[in-house]
């Protein structure tokens, strides 16, 4: 990232985590404020990563001091928390000010429209594996973002991980995949660990047993550039034992069950948005 000023407002599990990418790769801490709720959080804050950290507890114009000036502002307060942010920093924003939302279900439109005219709005949707630089994030651009605004947000998140850019229409159909997909991922564990124990293993052993073939499979996978069906080919020789549980597997619809799964959660996402929460 370029040196620029940076504000984070709601630095909590997800800014922090785009916070330490930001570090990692090479932004000076003293270019960077940060806003929290408690001012025990902006302590920790400014303690662990060397960063000017601003409670609203102690300073209730933080959100406003910190985006003053700022060219790149993160939004990562919890979503019903976005509206009364953006009202409370309008005056503030910079007009080349870039504005960078992760906040689930809110648009650039509605951001836009709490800002004044013309400021490049960016939405955003990383995934939990941001927290160890590993996320995939869904970047799509608002209507006043320019080119270079989408460039920079996109550098933004590579520094915690890869991003796929798409248009803002399939947010949330991004969101059913990665957004929510680690937990899908922990549900097959911990599904495949009760398999594992009812085979007859002590649940410490389990434990190792699976996790380590998730955390192996998927590393294979990442090291061979690998095709996923022809990985699974080489260890399903014909009429042998995995073979038998694949197609168990297959019979009972695992092929569809994710396509029912995400279209459920995409289902809810719309329902959310037209306020049945
Ligand atoms: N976590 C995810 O997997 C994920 C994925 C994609 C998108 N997101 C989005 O990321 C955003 C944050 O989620 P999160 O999981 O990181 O939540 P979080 O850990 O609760 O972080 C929210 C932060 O906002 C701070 N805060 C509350 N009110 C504030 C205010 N008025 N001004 C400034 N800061 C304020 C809180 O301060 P304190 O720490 O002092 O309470 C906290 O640090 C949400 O909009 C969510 O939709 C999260």
């Amino acid at each position: 990232m370029r040196q620029t000023s940076v504000a984070i407002l709601g630095a909590g599990s997800m800014g922090t985590a785009i916070l330490a990418g930001l570090l990692k790769s090479g932004l000076d801490a003293s270019t960077v404020t940060t806003t929290v709720a408690k001012t025990e959080s902006a302590d920790a804050l400014a303690k662990k990563y060397g960063v000017t950290a601003y409670s609203t507890e102690y300073q209730p114009r933080a959100n406003l001091l910190a985006a003053t000036d700022a060219k790149l502002i993160l939004l990562a307060v919890k979503p019903d928390k976005i509206a009364a942010l953006l009202k409370e920093i309008h005056d503030c924003v910079s007009p080349d000010a870039l504005i960078v939302s992760v906040a689930a279900g809110i648009t650039t439109h509605t951001i836009e429209s709490h800002l004044p005219k013309g400021v490049g709005v960016v939405r955003a949707m990383p995934n939990t594996p941001a927290i160890i630089s590993k996320a995939v994030t869904g970047v799509a651009a608002g209507k006043s973002a320019s080119a270079e605004q989408v460039a920079e947000a996109v550098k933004l998140f590579e520094t915690v991980g890869k991003v796929v850019q798409i248009e803002e229409s399939q947010i949330d159909a991004l969101s059913t995949i990665s957004g929510s997909g680690p937990a899908y991922v922990f549900f097959m564990i911990e599904t495949f660990t009760k398999a594992a124990i009812a085979q007859g293993f002590t649940p410490a052993q389990a434990k190792e047993l699976v996790e380590q073939t998730f955390l192996g499979s998927t590393l294979l996978l990442e090291h061979t550039h690998g095709d996923p069906a022809e990985l699974r080919r080489q260890v399903t020789s014909p009429n042998g034992t995995t073979m038998k549980a694949i197609a168990v597997l297959e019979a009972n619809g695992l092929d569809d069950i994710f396509v029912q799964a995400t279209s459920a959660a995409l289902a809810r996402a719309k329902e959310i948005a037209e306020g049945k929460i």
